[in-house]
């Protein structure tokens, strides 16, 4: 039987170089998209997934994402005293319950590997989840709840994909694909860190979402430093492929990389012009900048 997952981990760790000096003292995972920080989407998205326990992997400056989930007594009576429903309701609804919040440091920003290895003991013995906030998904379901629901058939490891331009390969850790069966299932006979264009096995990119069985502790335990210099996840997820089944799934939505300039605007830009509030008024400021 597949054991279901409970647990997400969010590595929060970075420095967020790309988006300086909007990082300099706010963590860039709180920077906002439309009216939500990035992690409260990751975090709603988990939450819609089943996700019961939320594992941040923090470091220095970054006890403001602990605030963010926490209950703030005393905005909550100032809106009540004045009356103020909907704008409650928002706060509430950032509030996640007691006990299911939990915290990691990872003292040195060593790469993503090792920011999922500062989370083995709190994972412990059980498959679970991993988001990096600043991808966000814009999707009708979200994207990890697509990808549990694969993983209630087909168990294993799964990762979501999709396709990149082959020039922007050496930015994503990329899949040597096997057979690709119904419901943009792909098996992954490889998995290589930012491939340059012409040594890239294909175009089909990992994003910030993964299913991963606890064995991958095993190799990150032992995980040497890869491209950039950093301790890779996608390098220990390389071995545990032939030990256990792994998938990339095709998910349905598209994602924005929040952690550059160019996937930040045009994600509040997606967001804004699905909202009904808004979208109309949005649409007409962006069509009278076209036109300047
Ligand atoms: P990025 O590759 O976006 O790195 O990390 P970064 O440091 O946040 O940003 P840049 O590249 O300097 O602009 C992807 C995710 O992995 C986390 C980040 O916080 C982000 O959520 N991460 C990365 C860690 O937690 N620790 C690390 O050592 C590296």
């Amino acid at each position: 039987m597949k054991q279901r997952i409970r647990k997400a981990v969010f590595p929060v760790a970075g420095l967020g170089t790309r988006i300086l000096p909007a990082t300099k003292a706010i963590p860039k995972e709180m920077l906002p998209c439309l009216d939500k920080p990035l992690i409260q989407h990751a975090v709603d998205e988990a939450r819609a997934a089943g996700i019961e326990q939320f594992i941040f992997v923090t470091s220095k400056g970054k006890t403001v994402l602990e605030d963010h989930f926490d209950i703030n007594q005393d905005l909550n009576k100032t809106l009540e005293a004045k009356s103020k429903h909907k704008a409650l309701q928002l706060v509430k609804d950032s509030e996640l319950p007691a006990g299911s919040l939990f915290f990691t440091r990872q003292a040195v920003p060593l790469g993503l590997g090792h920011a999922v290895w500062c989370a083995r003991h709190l994972v412990g013995n059980e498959p679970f989840a991993v988001l990096l906030p600043d991808d966000i998904v814009l999707s009708e379901t979200p994207c990890l709840k697509q990808m549990t629901d694969v993983y209630g058939e087909l168990g294993g490891n799964i990762v979501s994909v999709m396709e990149v331009p082959r020039s922007q390969t050496n930015k994503y850790g990329i899949l040597d694909v096997g057979k690709e069966s119904q419901g943009g299932v792909v098996e992954i006979k490889g998995l290589i860190e930012k491939p340059e264009p012409e040594k890239a096995p294909s175009c089909l990119s990992i994003i910030g979402r993964y299913i991963l069985q606890p064995e991958i502790f095993t190799h990150l335990n032992t995980q040497s430093a890869g491209s950039g210099g950093e301790i890779q996840l996608t390098d220990s997820m390389a071995k545990l492929i032939g030990t256990q089944p792994f998938h990339g799934f095709r998910f349905k939505g598209t994602r924005y990389d929040c952690g550059d300039r160019i996937g930040f605007i045009t994600a509040n830009l997606a967001f804004a012009l699905r909202d009904e509030k808004i979208a109309e008024e949005v649409r007409a400021n962006v069509k009278e900048l076209l036109e300047i």
